[in-house]
């Protein structure tokens, strides 16, 4: 048997390559799936090798997945559960495609992904891997090998596989729309999160004490540029994590509900998240008319469950992304941000194409807007009251 592996260079993916060899008799082609973690790859494709794999494929998906993922959730001011922009929910089927294309491509049998049987990412794998590439089987040694942490270290050092267990107390998953961190101390929900656990965020008793203010451009709900100077999307949100997180924001500690029922304590650090969703929101609020921001958040919060729940590939996401794609015609303009202390504030916008007004909404002598069409409106608006009052005689009685 010939298998793809989703390979991380973690412990427990490192593990896997041995394991699957052992209890399968399988030949492992391991696959490692740059989404803008800040890694050693080239020790990691050491590890995998030095671990057993027959071969090893490095790819760089970073602006793809700034592009075709990431993008997708800035226009859908996608936060799953009101918080959580949803880092590694829209990294997990890139990385699947990129394996199971990989796995067809080496004629293999499996697929293989190191994740848990208690959590939303063997999810997205098992539902990407079955929909894309049918005819392949899906193996989840973590699920079938029922190890604990020690055991697993136990295995990998009897088996002289390449690991560092010290390495973190935590699990982490990382990419460039934000950074999750669980377990150790975290299982601990009163527990605030200690700072060695974050990269990008700095303790608010060491930000700067004075505020920065940044100013972002979007095109057509994409972000463009930060002060005038224009990047492409994946260098842009990088740049944002170091700017927010040296303010100290960007800090999301929840308690989560995942898809297989747990509830579970969930920290993030997603600077560049918060501060592009928030922008654009705001700028949304110049140019989309009433209805339109009413209706979006209903569509918002169904892309944000089915990107959360592993239903990436599911056409409905598809035809949400193109209702949302054509509200986002318009907005094109820039969002000012103050940040200051793990806080950003925003404190002004402009946009190409507002519907804001300033003719209609002003006080002053300037204003076009015919303030005698009030009445008129406010005696039709208020008709259904003021029949039920009448009818069911419950007007004020004069005394
Ligand atoms: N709770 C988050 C989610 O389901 C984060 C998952 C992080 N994955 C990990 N292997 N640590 O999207």
């Amino acid at each position: 048997m010939k298998v793809a592996l989703a390979y991380s260079g973690g412990l427990d993916t490192t593990v896997s390559i041995k394991w699957l060899q052992e209890k399968y008799n399988a030949e492992v082609i391991t696959v490692t799936v740059d989404v803008g973690q800040e890694e050693d790859f080239e020790e990691i494709e050491e590890k995998a090798l030095k671990s057993g794999a027959i071969k090893h494929y490095f790819i760089n998906a970073r602006e793809k997945f700034a592009e075709e993922y990431v993008a997708k959730c800035i226009k859908a001011n996608g936060l799953y559960e009101g918080v959580y922009p949803l880092s590694s929910a829209l990294s997990r089927p890139l990385i699947a495609q990129e394996v199971a294309e990989v796995a067809l491509k080496e004629g293999c049998d499996a697929v293989a992904h190191g994740c848990t049987g208690k959590g939303n990412d063997q999810i997205r794998f098992d539902v990407t891997f079955s929909a894309l590439a049918p005819g392949l089987k899906i193996i989840a040694p973590v699920r079938e090998w029922n190890m604990s942490r020690d055991q697993e270290i136990e295995y990998a050092l009897k088996n002289g596989l390449p690991v560092n267990p010290r390495k973190s107390r935590f699990s982490i998953d990382e990419n460039l729309w934000g950074r999750s961190i669980e377990a150790g101390e975290l299982e601990d929900p009163w527990i605030e999160p200690p700072i060695e656990a974050f990269k990008y965020l700095k303790p608010l008793d060491e930000t700067p004490d004075n505020p920065q203010e940044i100013v972002i451009e979007f095109e057509k709900g994409i972000p463009k540029s930060i002060d005038g100077v224009k990047m492409p999307l994946e260098k842009l949100i990088m740049e944002l994590n170091i700017i927010g997180g040296v303010h100290g924001f960007g800090y999301i500690d929840h308690i989560e509900d995942r898809v297989v029922g747990l509830k579970s304590r969930e920290v993030y650090e997603a600077p560049a998240a918060l501060l592009l969703i928030y922008a654009h929101q705001d700028l949304e609020k110049m140019v989309l008319n009433k209805r339109i921001l009413d209706f979006k958040p209903i569509i918002e919060h169904k892309w944000a469950e089915m990107v959360y729940s592993g239903l990436w590939v599911d056409p409905l996401v598809k035809a949400i992304n193109a209702f949302i794609d054509e509200t986002q015609e318009e907005v094109t303009g820039e969002v000012r941000i103050k940040l200051f202390k793990g806080s950003a504030r925003i404190v002004g916008r402009i946009a190409e194409k507002p519907l804001y007004n300033p003719e209609m909404i002003t006080y002053t002598s300037k204003s076009v807007f015919d303030q005698k069409a009030g009445e008129a409106f406010s005696r039709l608006w208020g008709l259904p009251s003021t029949m039920y009052y009448t009818y069911r005689k419950q007007t004020i009685k004069q005394s």
